[in-house]
């Protein structure tokens, strides 16, 4: 979402404040700003841009600013369109005062009625606004910073990481938390405040991550933090171990595609990575056997594509361990009736580890003293440190926005980790993990060989000639019902057609009257043989109303494929892992459309990779 930093030390801030912000800027690239206290007399400069942090960078070279201390910001816009006067910082109605601000001011429109009706004058449409002006009046009642953060925090509702810089108080930055994350890094004579521990990384060798509901002081040699009552708490530093490396795009147009290249390498690390820890696996994970062997239940909660690889993993789950599995949307979850099961795991399923709705839902169910897992793609993130328990998918950093790589590693570590269970429930023998690791080597071979086999059709032929369409319908049954939820989600977001899906069933419930010969109907096949006999039905059906079926199908489903306008045939996986066997040349697929439509590949409008507002 949006993204927060900050610099105060011995060097001029602008350097790190655009070098961090380009780091985070798959978070939010709206519009980007940054401010600093002048060095020669600590007076307050800015400078926006509606655009990215490159569009930032080259308005600081034409029209310099500098200064020892400074805040920087990334914008996902939620209140106001994407534009400079909406770009943060926002000031005070003397500009004495600048804020950037990561989150949602709830009552915003209740503090700007008030504040408007003493006076101040916006300049913005944003929620933040509202936050400076109220701390210039609070502070202007009690000259006293610290009171003033603690009354203003006071009349804030919502989720927020707010940092400040002011003319009155040039010795330290104030960093504000409350469920956004916010950090500090510590350097030598120096500190960093970032949204996220990358920000810094290779810079800083220890980090203090903000308590949810504390603020803090930070000058160059110092962090003063307090909980919101203004108890002084004491920082805990701990040792950084996110990286930073910078991840260019090796020879490949966009992230995109490099990420779907490297998924097969990323199965592989999945394996070595559960191969190494297989004894230890619950301490690894922070269960006990016991625990793990008494678990009746596993309930999923994610969004987009964890959402989707939940789903799928379900089946796996409740195929392999013999036990009831539910999926949930994490925004839906706060409004569901909570039951309390200690035999339940609430798995939560994020490759960012920051999604504010999924965090959100872990936080109502710790709260419930049940026991929560995290499958994450990032060691520093927030579900890691608050679950009781985590893993972590290889996929390494993954940069486009739209999910690859880290989809493809939740489904193979999913089904890893369903199997594990099993062996420890006493449902499967030891030597069946060998087996699942070679189901998922093949089907990584079948993933990257099935994008080779159909490379050069898709370039030159499919993806000009699908690009055309203005409208999709997507069917599947069981698991390739979420399958197919996913591989619409990822044409939607990343070529802007629109997409429904339906399991196959439903087609005939309603949805079959859209269909004639200008709408492809794409159809994701089952290994089950059940489900496939009921999707060749499905797939008659289209036919039979001079619909146009696209068909994604395992070699030796002939009745299916004779029925295809377009065709991609798949050698056999197992067939819980159909999914990683599709995902390949689905994506490269929706990946070539949204090249033909020449669409931001790595940065579609309106999105940022890492949701961090409910
Ligand atoms: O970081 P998370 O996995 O929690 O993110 C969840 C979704 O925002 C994410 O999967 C999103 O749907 C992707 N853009 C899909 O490609």
């Amino acid at each position: 979402m949006c993204t927060v930093v900050g610099y105060v030390g011995n060097e001029y801030s602008r350097a790190f404040i655009l070098e961090s912000l380009s780091r985070l800027e798959y978070r939010g690239y709206d519009s980007a700003g940054l401010a600093c206290l002048t060095s020669a007399d600590n007076r307050l400069v800015y400078r926006k841009s509606q655009g990215s942090v490159a569009d930032l960078a080259r308005q600081c070279d034409n029209n310099p600013i500098d200064g020892y201390m400074g805040i920087g910001h990334t914008r996902w816009s939620t209140h106001g369109i994407p534009s400079e006067v909406n770009a943060h910082p926002h000031f005070d109605c003397q500009k004495k005062i600048s804020l950037v601000h990561n989150g949602i001011i709830e009552n915003y429109h209740v503090l700007k009625q008030q504040l408007l009706s003493e006076g101040h004058v916006f300049l913005s449409q944003t929620d933040s606004e509202v936050a400076v002006h109220l701390f210039e009046v609070l502070f202007s009642d009690t000259q006293d910073v610290k009171a003033a953060i603690i009354s203003l925090v006071d009349k804030l509702q919502g989720a927020y990481s707010l940092l400040f810089l002011l003319e009155a108080y040039p010795d330290a930055l104030i960093a504000v938390r409350k469920k956004s994350p916010l950090c500090i890094g510590i350097g030598t004579q120096e500190m960093f405040v970032a949204s996220d521990v990358t920000a810094f990384a290779g810079r800083a060798e220890k980090v203090v991550f903000l308590p949810d509901e504390s603020f803090a002081f930070v000058g160059k040699n110092s962090i003063e933090l307090y909980d919101f009552s203004g108890k002084k708490l004491q920082p805990v530093a701990e040792d950084i171990d996110a990286m930073w490396i910078y991840q260019g795009k090796q020879g490949y147009e966009h992230f995109m595609l490099k990420e779907i290249y490297e998924q097969k390498k990323v199965l592989h690390s999945t394996i070595d990575f559960l191969r190494s820890i297989n004894v230890r696996m619950w301490d690894h994970v922070g269960f006990t056997n016991e625990y793990i062997a008494s678990i009746d239940h596993i309930t999923f909660i994610g969004c987009g594509s964890s959402w989707n690889a939940a789903a799928i993993a379900r089946y796996v789950f409740e195929k392999v361990c013999l036990i009831p599995a539910s999926v949930i949307l994490a925004s839906e979850f706060r409004h569901q009736s909570l039951f309390v099961n200690q035999k339940n795991l609430y798995c939560f399923i994020s490759q960012s580890g920051e999604t504010a709705d999924t965090l959100e839902a872990l936080r109502l169910v710790n709260e419930s003293s049940q026991i929560t897992m995290a499958v994450t793609n990032v060691a520093s993130s927030s579900m890691v440190r608050e679950a009781q328990g985590f893993l972590l998918t290889q996929a390494q950093q993954e940069i486009s926005v739209a999910s690859t790589k880290a989809f493809s590693a939740q489904i193979g570590l999913l089904y890893l980790l369903a199997h594990r269970i099993a062996v420890t429930k006493g449902i499967l023998p030891l030597d069946a993990m060998n087996t699942a690791f070679n189901d998922v080597m093949l089907a990584a071979e079948i993933l990257e060989g099935s994008i080779e086999k159909y490379a050069s059709k898709i370039v030159r032929e499919l993806a000009p000639k699908y690009a055309h369409y203005k409208q999709f319908i997507f069917i599947g049954r069981h698991s390739s019902y979420s399958f197919a939820l996913e591989a619409a989600l990822k044409l939607k977001e990343l070529s802007y057609i629109f997409v429904d899906c339906y399991p196959a069933g439903e087609l005939k419930h309603g949805a079959l009257a859209l269909v004639d010969e200008t709408i492809p109907v794409v159809v994701f096949s089952s290994l089950d043989v059940p489900v496939y006999r009921k999707l060749i039905a499905n797939a008659q059906e289209v036919k039979a109303r001079s619909g146009h079926l696209v068909v994604f199908a395992f070699e030796g489903q002939q009745e299916l494929i004779d029925l295809a306008d377009t065709v991609f045939i798949f050698p056999h996986v197992h067939p819980l892992l159909a999914s990683l066997a599709y995902c390949g040349v689905m994506q490269f697929f929706v990946y070539h459309i949204a090249k033909c439509l020449n669409r931001p590949i790595d940065k579609p409008r309106n999105l940022a990779k890492s949701v961090t507002v409910e």
